[in-house]
């Protein structure tokens, strides 16, 4: 009998130079799948921009359903210069977040090399923190609308839907991470209490009562404009931030550029109990398309996440390590075009370092 794992792997390379960085990837796991022994059985998407533009068809409902089948989703990047903002990002990217219900964006803000960081960071300080960003609510339901449109009387109303449920499930997630994964074992709230009284009232409430359940965790609260300010004065304060869908698309750009920049950046759309999807948080960057010069390590990283999902610890470790490694001795900068090396040569790189 044959008792190696198999794992079902649905890849949607995307738009830009998303198809670019998650051959990287792929390269990647080709290897570390030997090493460790697990096999992956892995089907192409070619959902995107350029399928829209040829087909009109931006993610037909059979597909919803076979992801459902899969153990893990592979996605490069969502976003197409000839489509209009939010077909595809709409149409695609949150339509899987919000049917497979991957109620938490995990996203890892972790510099690796000191030189990569525009912060001038002093003695002891560091950035490694994670951000748990609620995933299926707040502002990016898409209540609200539009009245009078196209007058000057025209008003828009985009409303923020927080439910008890949604909530508590990622503030949880949080302090369940922290418990076995922080470093500081501390969770941070980021809301807007002094202003979204409605919203983060309920936030603030389900964050104290869960906290409750929680006694070896430490617990703060900071607001996402002073959060911004202390993710570059003091990021080491942090270790879990815990946050609403939009604050936490904000301050992991800015998370981003503290870890090194978008070439590096990558997180978990996560359904703890259903199927998950990671990526490059960076984009389609389409004026990079095509040259080679795309950083894929944001790619990578977030393989290392889909893997450690899977429950290969050891593989997960052994691609976020090698990468560590050619960070560290290899590049000089994670930025596109400027890494010394071509995408597929740090693609080969990573693959070199695997230990
Ligand atoms: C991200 C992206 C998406 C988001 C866009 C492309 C819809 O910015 O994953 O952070 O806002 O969630
Ligand atoms: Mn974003």
């Amino acid at each position: 009998m044959n008792n190696t794992k198999n794992y079902k792997i649905a890849v949607i390379g995307g738009d830009g130079t998303g198809p670019e960085v998650v051959r990287e990837g792929l390269k990647v796991l080709e290897v570390v799948s030997e090493k460790y022994g697990f096999d992956c059985e892995l089907i192409d998407y070619d959902f995107g921009g350029d399928r829209y533009l040829k087909t009109g068809e931006i993610l037909p409902d059979s597909a919803i359903k076979e992801l459902r089948g899969f153990n893990s989703i592979y996605l490069g990047a969502i976003g197409h210069p000839e489509v209009k903002p939010g077909i595809l990002e709409k149409g695609i990217l949150l339509r899987i977040r919000f049917e497979l219900d991957q109620y938490i964006n995990l996203r890892p803000v972790t510099l690796y090399d000191q030189k990569y960081c525009p912060l001038n960071l002093r003695e002891g300080q560091k950035v490694d923190f994670k951000v748990v960003r609620e995933n299926t609510e707040g502002l990016y339901c898409g209540a609200g609308g539009f009245l009078r449109k196209n007058t000057s009387e025209e008003v828009a109303v985009q409303e923020s839907v927080n439910t008890y449920k949604g909530v508590e499930r990622c503030v949880r997630y949080a302090f369940e991470y922290a418990r076995k994964d922080g470093k500081q074992k501390k969770v941070t709230l980021c809301g807007k209490t002094n202003v979204l009284t409605y919203a983060f009232g309920l936030w603030e409430r389900v964050f104290d009562l869960v906290s409750k359940d929680y006694p070896d965790i430490k617990t703060d609260y900071a607001h996402v404009d002073a959060t911004c300010m202390w993710m570059v004065k003091n990021p080491e304060w942090f270790d879990v931030i815990v946050t609403d869908n939009m604050f936490g698309d904000i301050i992991t750009d800015l998370g981003a550029m503290i870890q090194g920049g978008m070439g590096i950046a990558a997180g978990g759309n996560i359904n703890p109990e259903g199927v998950s999807m990671f990526e490059p948080i960076g984009g389609s960057a389409p004026k990079y398309t095509g040259q080679g010069i795309i950083n894929p390590l944001a790619a990578i990283c977030a393989l290392s996440m889909l893997l450690s999902q899977l429950g290969e610890a050891d593989a997960a470790k052994a691609v976020e390590d090698s990468v560590i490694r050619v960070v560290r001795e290899k590049l000089n900068s994670l930025g596109a075009g400027r890494m010394g090396y071509s995408t597929s040569q740090v693609g080969d790189l990573v693959v070199k370092n695997i230990l």
